[in-house]
């Protein structure tokens, strides 16, 4: 975040209440109403959670302890019986919903599905026998890279029916990223299309399949299933590749959900941290379900009429959480976008809350910021009166975009839920309550109940009001991720260890600073650690160092971020070469094609600065806090005396 954010932020004092109507009509009615709740999830958990685990979702075999925790592991529900494909589909056909729309899809180009719950379920049954078909079965690991098409939903429930966990990876990730994830998570099947619409333009994705499967370098993959969307020519390997529209047809709609013990792996989902290595944060059945089921109630308030939108891909967790499984659980109307906002319609998300009638959207500040930049015209132009609620996720939101997100966007009637959490946490952690807690803006706000929430230093104690600390979780909760798949060392790591368990109390360690104001109000400022936020996307340092290293020319890189209006940040690169290669713009573009071929276009950098030494400590370590100030273009603040070689600063501040 900028200093100029960060000033805002400190000096932000309007506070915005929700109307009466709003909370009258909300499952959450008042700030009474929310204390209670917290306060209740505080003094005894376990029947808190148990509780809600018991009124809300359908069990085939209860369990018998609602919480095990063996510090940093926790299993919930043990032995209860659970499967959250059934949570989202089967029990939904027994009632009114039965013909209700449960996913509402518009095509970029224009083309529209929209699936009934009796009519999803159909498809995720004929999915699952597919799967079963090509050899799958409960415990297996399916790899899933998709555009943004009904496929991609269908396929997750139809892993989740049959009991194999699944690893969606983004899209828009390359064929090496693409290979490492299946090869870490050892996927036997890949669901993939042949490509999608995205800006007018058509993403390849089956030629990536094909590259990262290339010289058998995933040899875990046995099959890989394609979804026909863009018609462009793919090659299909005989044996290996299957059409989806030619195995349809014989598959049986008849396929029961198989009881899941409730802490089964549902899926593992890679994320980007302070080593070079992406981690597999593994997610299980019953406490997400129960987690992600909860929040998506209380926190987007959905009712029975609402179309509710999130503009996230699948390919995230807030796609995972948020458009398919806790808005399905709940039995709402979730909608699913293909395009993003581009050159031919930049108004597109304001023709989709017109066409559907949408009441609830959730998107990002980094999205927020581009629709101010591309002029109030777009929105203002559509009718978007049917909003009532609107959410934010992915980074800190800086006050002037949340004015701008409430008054043009929301007509200054609709609640804003700034909602803080990570892949790891499963689902939201801190966020407005819209019918119970007044707001403020660049603020996350309050806990969500159950979630007991704090600032602390180094040593694991509060910090004074109003002073930053690092972020912290006191006790688990349901949706919290297990692990790191194959690496529990690492977890402990990660996670649990920057500050000292204390009297056998341990702190899950969130990665972020913040502090909390004189309302117990949550003000998050970001990473604290290795980790960049591009667009909403965490991306390691030392990943995109690595990509860098990985090219002949260079010797050595140093990854920073630098602040962007609209990205939130941006990627800077310090690169020193290797004898005989030229700086220039060639190379520059040459690394960032690199970088986007090893990882993806999300982490290819905005900035390469050669440079003949990179400023390091006596004992050799990169300091980044001096390269941030330099491609900041700030003063280099704070002590400097550790460098090892001064002449370096110099030559670098001269624009070297
Ligand atoms: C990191 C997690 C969880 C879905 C999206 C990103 C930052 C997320 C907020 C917010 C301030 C936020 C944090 C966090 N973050 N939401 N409302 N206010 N910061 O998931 O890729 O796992 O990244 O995103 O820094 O640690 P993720």
């Amino acid at each position: 975040m900028s200093e100029a954010n960060i000033e805002s932020i400190l000096h932000e004092k309007r506070i915005f209440p929700p109307s009466s109507e709003f909370s009258q009509n909300a499952h959450i009615k008042s700030l009474k109403d929310y204390q209670q709740l917290y306060e209740k999830a505080k003094s005894d958990p376990q029947t808190f959670w148990a509780e809600l685990a018991q009124q809300e979702l359908d069990w085939f075999q209860k369990w018998d302890t609602v919480l095990d925790w063996q510090p940093p592991f926790a299993k919930w529900f043990v032995n209860g019986k659970i499967n959250i494909s059934y949570n989202c589909l089967d029990r939904h056909l027994t009632t009114w919903r039965k013909n209700k729309a449960a996913l509402i899809w518009e095509g970029e180009p224009g083309d529209s599905r929209t699936l009934t719950y009796a009519q999803l379920h159909r498809e995720v049954c004929k999915f699952a026998n597919v799967l079963k078909q090509l050899g799958v079965s409960k415990g297996d690991t399916v790899g899933i890279y998709m555009p943004m098409i009904p496929e991609a939903a269908i396929a997750m429930l139809a892993c989740a029916r049959i009991g194999a966990p699944h690893s969606v990876v983004f899209g828009g990730f390359s064929a090496e990223a693409l290979r490492d994830r299946l090869n870490d998570a050892q996927a036997k099947v890949v669901i993939t299309a042949d490509g999608g619409f995205r800006k007018d333009a058509i993403v390849p994705l089956k030629p990536q399949v094909d590259k990262a499967l290339e010289n058998n370098a995933a040899p875990s993959v046995e099959n890989v299933l394609v979804v026909q969307r863009t018609r462009q020519q793919v090659s299909m390997k005989t044996g290996r590749d299957h059409w989806w529209h030619n195995l349809e047809p014989n598959a049986s709609a008849n396929c029961p959900a198989e009881p899941m013990d409730s802490e089964d792996m549902l899926f593992i989902l890679y994320t980007s941290g302070s080593t070079g290595k992406p981690k597999g944060v593994v997610h299980t059945t019953g406490g997400y379900n129960l987690y992600t089921h909860m929040t998506t109630k209380w926190i987007f308030d959905l009712q029975d009429t609402d179309v509710y939108w999130c503009t996230a891909d699948v390919g995230w967790i807030t796609g995972h959480s948020y458009i398919v499984y806790g808005p399905l659980s709940n039995g709402a109307t979730t909608l699913m976008y293909e395009g993003a906002p581009r050159k031919s319609n930049p108004g597109c998300f304001w023709d989709v809350v017109e066409k559907y009638g949408v009441t609830v959207f959730y998107t990002a500040p980094t999205a927020i910021r581009a629709f101010i930049k591309m002029g109030d015209s777009h929105p203002k132009s559509r009718n978007l009166s049917s909003l009532r609620l609107l959410g934010t996720v992915g980074e800190p939101i800086n006050p002037e975009a949340w004015m701008w997100y409430h008054k043009v966007i929301g007509g200054e009637r609709c609640p804003i839920v700034d909602t803080w959490w990570q892949t790891e946490t499963g689902g939201v952690m801190i966020t407005p309550l819209p019918g119970a807690i007044s707001t403020k803006p660049g603020s996350a706000t309050r806990p969500f109940p159950g979630i007991l929430a704090d600032i602390v230093d180094l040593d694991g104690n509060p910090v004074p009001e109003n002073e930053g600390g690092y972020l912290i979780v006191r006790h688990p909760w349901p949706g919290m991720m297990r692990t790191v798949y194959g690496d529990p060392e690492r977890f402990r790591r990660t996670y649990w260890e920057h500050i000292a368990p204390k009297d056998g109390n341990y702190l899950y360690f969130a990665g972020d600073g913040a502090r909390k104001d004189e309302d117990g109000y949550f003000w998050v400022m970001g990473r604290v650690d290795d980790v960049i936020n591009v667009s909403g996307h965490r991306l390691g340092t030392m990943e995109v160092e690595s990509a860098l290293v990985s090219h002949p020319a260079v010797a050595e890189a140093a990854v920073v971020g630098k602040p962007d209006e609209i990205k939130g940040e941006d990627i800077v690169a310090f690169v020193t070469l290797e004898g005989g290669h030229d700086a220039g713009d060639d190379l520059t573009k040459e690394l960032r094609k690199h970088v986007t071929e090893e990882i993806g276009a999300i982490a290819r950098p905005g900035d390469i600065r050669f440079t003949d030494a990179l400023p390091k400590t006596r004992s050799g370590k990169i300091m980044r806090r001096l390269l941030r100030n330099l491609a900041a273009g700030q003063e280099v603040s704070g002590d400097t005396s550790t460098l090892e070689d001064r002449s370096v600063l110099d030559k670098l501040r001269g624009g070297a």
